[in-house]
């Protein structure tokens, strides 16, 4: 099938004719040695000579789209890979409900559409930012693998997000491009546009639940651009998601390895209370109750990736056709949302209650709420692991109104099961429910090294299977090479 394979000849890899096209072929070009430079100054930091073991696109074809070999990172074919065009899509909601689906930029909704392209774009060298200190601490060559992998497929979906702005916005299109490499994440006068992605990433349980919680809400919002009517930045989210299911993986089982080895060195230690901290800590393993607190703390700060729950803008992008919601076209109502209502949590009167808006208004609400439907599942996950060692402790999503900074509940403080605490209470008791100063000395002390082929650190179990199927003893990263 056309476009299914990736053309490797030319210097940006790519299965959409780049060859042809030599405007855009020009253009990226120009745009390369800069991303190369930010990739060497905010890529991770110590190891762009090691050779890694990393996966790389060839095809598009959902069965069997990568290939596995030894690479430097700077090394890495970053390529411009769209899903196959669907023949005869339409817009599958909105104002233009049914048209057939746009292969251009449609006139009316282009700053609209830049806006969405610029904020998905500035998430992915963000993320890149916030890690490059975290090889050095790595508990295994096989974490180390993972951390690169994601790092360099952050790269590509940067890439990603380029090619649309080179390709369909002309001179200003280049100049976000441009802006995407200067910004930086923490930075004061230049930051990355959201908030959680200018927080610091300081450990490797940090980046497990900064792949699991805020990877997933770039799944949400990719899910949402996938169904755009503009049908280039749909067939680049569809792709983009291939790569995505890897990155929460990696959250996931990251997160699940470390429950595990908590878990079963207390049982060898014979300490059946999950809250003794300091008996549990005394082993090398992360307690549980400081587990909960770090996704406490992942969770609402993903939750206010979402904006606010009520929101015009959402609205407009859903009205115009280019945002739609989780699975849309597996909805079954008009996909205009003409009438339709959709209950919201509101503060009213100092009481959470749920009210009735209007749903078009309240689309980042719902896209939030099967966000958390989302996580819920892996949590539950994370808690048979806990169950299964016969330990007595079950780890929770925090209330939506807990810790959060934007959207309704920015202005008031809640517990964790959602009671409304004045300021007082709050800062009595925030150190119960978010990791504290010392929580995270505790574990910066336990972040080192082990660069050993197949062996651990003591805070985290091993991995069922390899990557690409390989045995415990594989040198998934040659650090001197
Ligand atoms: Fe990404
Ligand atoms: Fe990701």
């Amino acid at each position: 099938m056309l476009g299914l394979n990736v053309d490797y000849s030319t210097k940006i890899p790519n299965n959409i004719g780049l060859t042809e096209d030599r405007r855009v072929l020009k253009a990226l070009e120009g745009w390369h040695p800069g991303y190369i430079d930010w990739w060497m100054d905010m890529g991770p930091e110590g190891f762009q000579e090691s050779l890694v073991y990393l996966r790389t696109a060839v095809s598009v074809d959902p069965k069997g789209w990568a290939k596995f070999d030894y690479v430097k990172m700077p090394e890495y074919r970053w390529g411009i890979l769209l899903a196959p065009q669907v023949e005869g899509r339409t817009v599958p909601f909105g104002e233009h409900y049914g048209e057939p689906a746009w292969q251009e930029v449609p006139g009316e909704h282009r700053a609209m559409l830049r806006r969405l392209i610029v904020i998905q774009g500035d998430t992915e060298p963000a993320s890149v930012e916030q890690q490059r200190h975290l090889g050095k601490t790595a508990p295994s060559l096989y974490d180390m693998r993972n951390l690169f992998q994601v790092n360099v497929e952050e790269g590509r979906h940067l890439w990603a997000m380029v090619y649309l702005l080179h390709k369909y916005f002309g001179r200003d299109g280049r100049e976000e491009a441009d802006e995407l490499l200067r910004r930086r994440s923490g930075s004061t006068d230049h930051p990355r546009m959201l908030g959680a992605f200018n927080e610091a990433t300081p450990d490797w349980l940090s980046f497990f639940m900064f792949t699991f919680f805020t990877d997933r809400d770039g799944k949400m919002q990719l899910e949402s651009l996938a169904q755009s009517g503009f049908d280039p930045l749909s067939r680049t989210c569809r792709f983009m998601l291939t790569e995505e299911a890897h990155h929460m993986f990696v959250g996931e089982t990251g997160v699940g390895r470390t429950i595990q080895r908590t878990c079963e060195a207390m049982k060898e230690a014979g300490i059946d209370d999950p809250h003794a901290v300091g008996k549990v800590r005394a082993l090398g393993v992360i307690d549980l109750p400081t587990i909960q607190k770090k996704l406490n703390l992942h969770y609402t700060l993903s939750l206010d990736l979402f904006g606010s729950e009520v929101s015009t803008n959402a609205a407009n992008a859903f009205n115009a056709g280019l945002k739609g919601r989780f699975e849309e076209t597996k909805i079954d109502d008009d996909h205009r949302l003409s009438n339709a209502t959709y209950p919201v949590l509101k503060l009213v009167g100092g009481e959470i209650k749920r009210v009735d808006e209007p749903a078009l208004t309240a689309l980042n609400m719902r896209l939030r709420d099967d966000y958390t439907a989302d996580c819920a599942k892996g949590v539950e996950r994370w808690n048979k692991i806990i169950e299964k060692t016969g330990v007595d402790f079950r780890l929770a999503l925090p209330h939506v109104a807990f810790h959060r900074h934007i959207g309704e509940f920015r202005d008031v403080h809640a517990t964790p099961v959602g009671e409304i605490i004045a300021d007082a209470a709050w800062e009595k008791q925030k150190e119960q429910w978010l990791p504290s100063a010392s929580d995270g000395d505790f574990i910066n002390e336990l972040m080192k090294p082990e660069f050993d082929t197949g062996k651990f650190a003591s805070w985290i179990a091993p991995p069922r299977v390899g990557i690409d199927n390989k045995q415990g003893d594989f040198e998934y990263v040659k650090i001197a090479a």
